[in-house]
């Protein structure tokens, strides 16, 4: 099984094109200027010859392109291959993407959002699909990109052989937050990310003794919320959390509700259900627990 190499691999491919194209163009570009000299017209009624044709250069430029087609088209077909071709072993991670962010489901069930920690040198194999609209996964660093398409499940494969962190773009405009949407590979040593995943597959408790507020403003980060939300008062994608609890805010509809503990939680379960004036219905729903919802609320009233 061949599997590290393959971004050398890709890169040396594309150098090749790269490279091929530009002598191409050179050659082209210098014969043509040279032609375009050598039989300019040179008296006002001048004209030229005709050709004659001539056999031994037809073949020969048909036959030098054809073959270095076939060439860059078999080194394609075969690194294509074995970017498709996902080794036996590999780690199993689920990533569904919506607007406007990533989640991640691990085999033993744990989540997280916008951050996938996969453990290094070993090939980990994603499954893709989309909540909504056309999203696509790039990550540059493993020189891969797939489509995330609703009510179907695409794949990629990569191997990172180090641990370190690697970006993750959204490459399909896919609205307002398309630009926000951005995601880490976190890929840990072995043994790192077998504590990690142990520890995550505990009951998502806070801290023990860690104030509800504390636990609120951790799910709020940890969770993408701040990608749409600030807590500046300035507008985002949607409304701001500082002074939110409390306020009143204008419905599409012209009614007026009171921020509370009440709507919170259906904007968080619900979020299209009752959507402020001014903003579009963009929020995906978040199955957060009682518990966390109201550590959330928790946390708003302290941003005043
Ligand atoms: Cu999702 Cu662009």
């Amino acid at each position: 099984m061949t599997i590290p190499g393959l971004v050398t691999r890709w890169d040396i491919h594309f150098k090749t094109y790269f490279y091929l194209m530009v002598f191409i163009w050179a050659l082209v570009t210098l014969i043509l200027v040279y032609f375009g000299f050598k039989y300019r017209r040179r008296t006002a009624d001048g004209e030229g010859r005709g050709g004659a044709g001539n056999l031994f250069l037809e073949i020969l430029w048909t036959l030098i392109p054809l073959l270095i087609v076939l060439f860059l088209g078999i080194q394609t077909w075969a690194l294509f291959r074995d970017f498709r071709r996902v080794p036996q072993d590999a780690y199993e991670i689920r990533v569904e993407g919506y607007m406007w962010g990533w989640n991640m489901t691990y085999p033993n069930g744990q989540r997280t959002r916008n951050e996938m920690r996969i453990p290094a040198g070993r090939p980990v194999r994603v499954y893709l699909t989309s909540q909504d609209v056309l999203h696509a996964l790039y990550i540059p660093a493993f020189r891969i990109q797939e489509e995330a398409i609703p009510g179907r499940t695409t794949y990629l494969w990569f191997q990172a052989n180090e641990p370190g962190e690697y970006d993750i773009f959204c490459t399909e405009f896919c609205g307002s937050g398309h630009s926000l949407m951005r995601g880490k590979i976190i890929a840990m040593e072995p043994a790192a990310f077998e504590q990690w995943s142990g520890k995550q597959a505990q009951p998502a408790e806070g801290p023990t003794g860690a104030p509800p507020h504390e636990k609120g403003k951790q799910l709020v980060s940890d969770s993408g919320c701040l990608n749409c939300h600030t807590l500046t008062g300035e507008k985002g994608i949607g409304p701001s959390f500082k002074n939110l609890m409390g306020k009143k805010e204008s419905l599409e509809d012209g009614t007026t509700i009171l921020v509370d503990d009440a709507y919170v939680k259906e904007s968080i379960l619900a979020p299209k259900t009752r959507v402020v004036k001014g903003y579009p219905p963009a929020m995906p729903s978040y199955q957060f627990s009682d518990q966390e919802i109201h550590a959330i609320t928790e946390y708003f009233e302290t941003l005043k």
